[in-house]
């Protein structure tokens, strides 16, 4: 069978074609850069244009016996799921896995959960074959801390002290790819969440441990962070992402033990825990360092 895999070299996009792949698929990738689709391999198949271009969804599905649908947090997110969606409906595609965010529901005055709000209703009203995925926040997100937590001996991601059911975005794929090609997960909303909720002390401890030395939890003073982050990041964005740890902060982000039945099952393995992911990172992180000392 052939998919349609949006947001293809981005985080969650890249780790879905690598499952399709694997499972013997064939993939099309939709890119407004096709340098960074052909990273992706020989294999995949792209198509270079923007979601937010009404040209770019004429024929888009054709041949395409499902897809995945991510998109990124911006100031256009809803309208970009929204024609993504659309443009499924109008094509007669079959099944439609979508990429929304836990408790959307819950917060949805925060712009990148209530934009998805709107999506996920246009997904559910859809004549298709839909399966809507709600992660938790990524472990692979660390990446962006790298250096704080290298460098600086800092955790500066403001988690809050209520737990949140960080998840590894391979799970996120696997259980994308699932959902595409076998039967079974039509109409359902799967909370894609790792094991344990940890709170921002506890993750800096987990990265102490794997790195052998210790990294501090940065805290939960959201004014410091929002000065720090409108150094690197644009206004609306530390705006959005200011109440998201808010919301954190206040209510958590956790998962349930049923959550995590689901998961296991539907996986065929338990969710991957963040210590695992934290000492695999640590190893990566140690040799690139001690190549890059080399040279
Ligand atoms: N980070 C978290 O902890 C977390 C947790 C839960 C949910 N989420 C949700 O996950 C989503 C982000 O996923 P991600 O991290 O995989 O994203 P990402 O790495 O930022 O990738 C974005 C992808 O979207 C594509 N794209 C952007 N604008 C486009 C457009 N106008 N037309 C076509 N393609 C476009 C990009 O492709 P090209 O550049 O190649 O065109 C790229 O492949 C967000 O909705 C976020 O809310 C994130």
């Amino acid at each position: 069978m052939r998919f349609l895999v949006l947001g293809a070299t981005g985080t969650v996009g890249s780790n879905v074609v690598r499952e399709l792949l694997a499972r013997g698929q064939q993939v099309r990738v939709l890119t407004r850069d096709p340098a960074r689709a052909r990273a992706l391999g020989p294999d995949v198949e792209f198509l270079k244009g923007d979601l937010l271009d009404p040209a770019t969804l004429r024929g888009l599905y054709d041949g395409t016996d499902g897809a995945f649908v991510v998109n990124p947090v911006s100031q256009t997110e809803a309208s970009e799921g929204l024609m993504a969606v659309s443009a499924a409906m109008d094509s007669g595609l079959k099944r439609l896995v979508y990429l929304s965010v836990q408790h959307a529901d819950r917060a949805p005055h925060l712009p990148h959960f209530g934009s998805k709000l709107g999506v996920e209703a246009a997904v559910r009203a859809a004549r298709l074959d839909w399966t809507i995925l709600r992660p938790s926040n990524f472990f692979q997100n660390d990446h962006w801390f790298r250096d704080a937590i290298l460098q600086y001996g800092v955790y500066p991601q403001p988690l809050g002290d209520v737990g949140v059911s960080r998840v590894d975005v391979r799970d996120i794929a696997e259980l994308a790819a699932i959902a595409l090609t076998q039967e079974g997960h039509a109409g359902k909303t799967y909370d894609v969440v790792g094991p344990r909720a940890l709170t921002g002390a506890e993750t800096a401890e987990v990265w102490s441990a794997a790195l052998g030395r210790k990294v501090a939890y940065a805290g939960d003073d959201l004014e410091a962070w929002e000065k720090q982050s409108l150094q690197y990041l644009p206004a609306w964005m530390v705006y959005d992402f200011k109440l998201m740890y808010r919301h954190f902060q206040q209510n958590g982000l956790r998962g349930t033990p049923a959550d995590t039945a689901t998961l296991t099952r539907v996986l065929g393995h338990a969710p991957r825990r963040f210590e695992d992911f934290a000492t695999e990172t640590a190893k990566i992180w140690t040799r690139e360092g001690a190549a890059a000392a080399q040279r």
